[in-house]
C-alpha cells in the first residue's frame, strides 16, 4: 500500500475552451461521485459506487478524480495500481452528459497522470466499444465463472511505442558534436 501523493496525482486539468475541469476529488464529496459511479458497477447502486471509491482510497487517498462542467460533477474515475501499471478501476459519466467526449477526456486524464506506467483496464463486452473507440487495445481475455467474457485492455502513452520494437528497445542516442 502506498500513501504517496505524486505530482501527477494532484494536477488539475482545465480545457480552456469549454471550461471542463478534471481534478482530484475530495473525500468529503464522495457521495456525489458514488451516485455517478453506480452505473459502472454490476449492481448499479450508489452503495456499490461507494465501495468502488473506498477500495480505491484504501490504496491511496488520492485515487479518485472528478470531471466538472460549470462546477457540476459530470464524470468520475478511479485510478488503481496494478503491478507496474495503472488500472482504471471504475469510470462513469452522468447519464445526461454521455456521448459528448467526457469519458474520453477522463481516460486521457488517466493516461496523462500515469506518466510512464502503462494504463490498463478490465471490461466486459458492453464497455469494450467505448475503450476501443478511445484507443485501448485488447491484451487478454478470460471467461468469468458467470460465463461472460472479461477483456483486459491496455493503452500506452503516445511516444513510448515504436514500430517493430518494445519500450525495452528504446535507446537514447546522443547528438554528436558537429
Ligand atoms: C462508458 C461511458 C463512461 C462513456 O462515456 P461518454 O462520455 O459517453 O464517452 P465519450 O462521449 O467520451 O465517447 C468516446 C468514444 O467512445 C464511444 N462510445 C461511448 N460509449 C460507447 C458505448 N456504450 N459503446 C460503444 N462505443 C461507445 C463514442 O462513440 C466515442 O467514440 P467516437 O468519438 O469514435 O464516436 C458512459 O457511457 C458510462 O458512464 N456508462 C456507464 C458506466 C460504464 O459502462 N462504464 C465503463 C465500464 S466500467
Amino acid at each position: 500500500m502506498s500513501g504517496n501523493t505524486s505530482n501527477e496525482d494532484s494536477l488539475v486539468f482545465i480545457d480552456p475552451q469549454s471550461g471542463f475541469e478534471i481534478r482530484p476529488w475530495p473525500a468529503s464529496r464522495d457521495g456525489e461521485a458514488a451516485t455517478i459511479l453506480a452505473d459502472s458497477t454490476g449492481e448499479g447502486t450508489s452503495e456499490a459506487g461507494h465501495r468502488a471509491i473506498d477500495e480505491a482510497r484504501a490504496e491511496a487517498p488520492d485515487r479518485v478524480f472528478g470531471g466538472l462542467m460549470s462546477g457540476q460533477l459530470v464524470g468520475v474515475y478511479t485510478l488503481r495500481r496494478d503491478g507496474m501499471a495503472n488500472r482504471i478501476g471504475n469510470i462513469a459519466v452522468a447519464k445526461n452528459h454521455r456521448r459528448r467526449g467526457i469519458g474520453r477526456a477522463l481516460l486521457q486524464d488517466a493516461l496523462r497522470r500515469s506518466g510512464r506506467r502503462p494504463l490498463v483496464a478490465e471490461t466486459d463486452e458492453e464497455g469494450l466499444g467505448f475503450y476501443k473507440a478511445c484507443g485501448f487495445k485488447i491484451v487478454g481475455r478470460r471467461k468469468h465463472p458467470s460465463g461472460t467474457v472479461r477483456y483486459r485492455i491496455g493503452w500506452h502513452a503516445p511516444g513510448l511505442r515504436f514500430k517493430g520494437g518494445s519500450t525495452n528497445s528504446l535507446t537514447h542516442k546522443p547528438v554528436k558534436d558537429q
